[in-house]
């Protein structure tokens, strides 16, 4: 499949290229992104140039795994540089038979665009453009995340993801086993919040949330 632009009203998703490579380099020193992703440790711009040249490319290529860089939203014309990068969110498929394909969704934000609401809109887009049968088709989209990464799990409430299970040692970081949380979205799920935010339920019983009956 050819990279194509997904367009929102804060957001413009379109695939990254070598022109991002020194932003990208930048964006991964964050010790957040650092932290909870599995960018490579130290980052250097090798990294971001084999992403943009390789594993993004051969992701769309190969149709099993999509990437979009997160800019400020417009038009750009053809041959016009593309605004600079403020986030990257993908969305990589399994293996399962046609129409029976999961997808696991990931993404960062720059620090300095953090909390503008950008990656709840970003990956909102990339989710519906995947669960959409005029889209991937999928039956099922993915969160993961390592326990903790509030923010992270935050974003995919929004969306509507329901967190089934807090697993042990799911994820491996930086040579460790680590907890993680798991999380779903099916095509006719809504795509809001599905279950109380957790501290709600133990801040605000009876308003926000509900108290977990014992
Ligand atoms: C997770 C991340 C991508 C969110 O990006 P963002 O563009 O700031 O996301 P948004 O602004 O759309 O939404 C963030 C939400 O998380 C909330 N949030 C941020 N930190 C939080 C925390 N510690 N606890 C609870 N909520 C938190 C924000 O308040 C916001 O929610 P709100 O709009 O209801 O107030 C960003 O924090 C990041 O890049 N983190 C490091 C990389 C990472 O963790 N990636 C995910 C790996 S699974």
């Amino acid at each position: 499949m050819e990279p194509f632009v997904l367009a929102g009203n804060h957001v413009r998703l379109s695939v990254p290229t070598v022109a991002d490579v020194d932003r990208i380099t930048e964006i991964c020193q964050d010790p957040e992104i650092q932290r909870w992703t599995t960018v490579p440790s130290p980052y250097r711009r090798e990294h971001a140039e084999g992403f943009v040249t390789t594993i993004v490319p051969q992701g769309w290529a190969q149709e099993n795994g999509f990437t979009w860089a997160v800019r400020a939203p417009g038009d750009v014309r053809p041959g016009d540089p593309e605004p600079p990068v403020l986030g990257m969110v993908d969305i990589r498929l399994d293996d399962g038979p046609p129409g029976q394909r999961s997808g696991e969704f990931g993404f960062w934000t720059a620090p300095d665009a953090r909390g503008r609401g950008l990656m709840t809109e970003a990956a909102r887009l990339v989710v519906d453009f995947g669960l959409d049968p005029e889209g991937l088709g999928l039956a099922r989209a993915v969160w993961r995340a390592e326990v903790g990464n509030w923010a992270s799990r935050r974003v995919a409430w929004k969306l509507g993801v329901r967190v089934e299970g807090q697993v042990r040692g799911m994820l491996v970081h930086r040579g460790d086993r680590v907890d993680g949380w798991i999380g779903t979205l099916l095509p006719g799920d809504r795509r809001e919040p599905n279950e109380p935010w957790p501290a709600d339920l133990v801040a605000h019983p009876g308003s926000r949330g509900r108290r977990p009956s014992s």
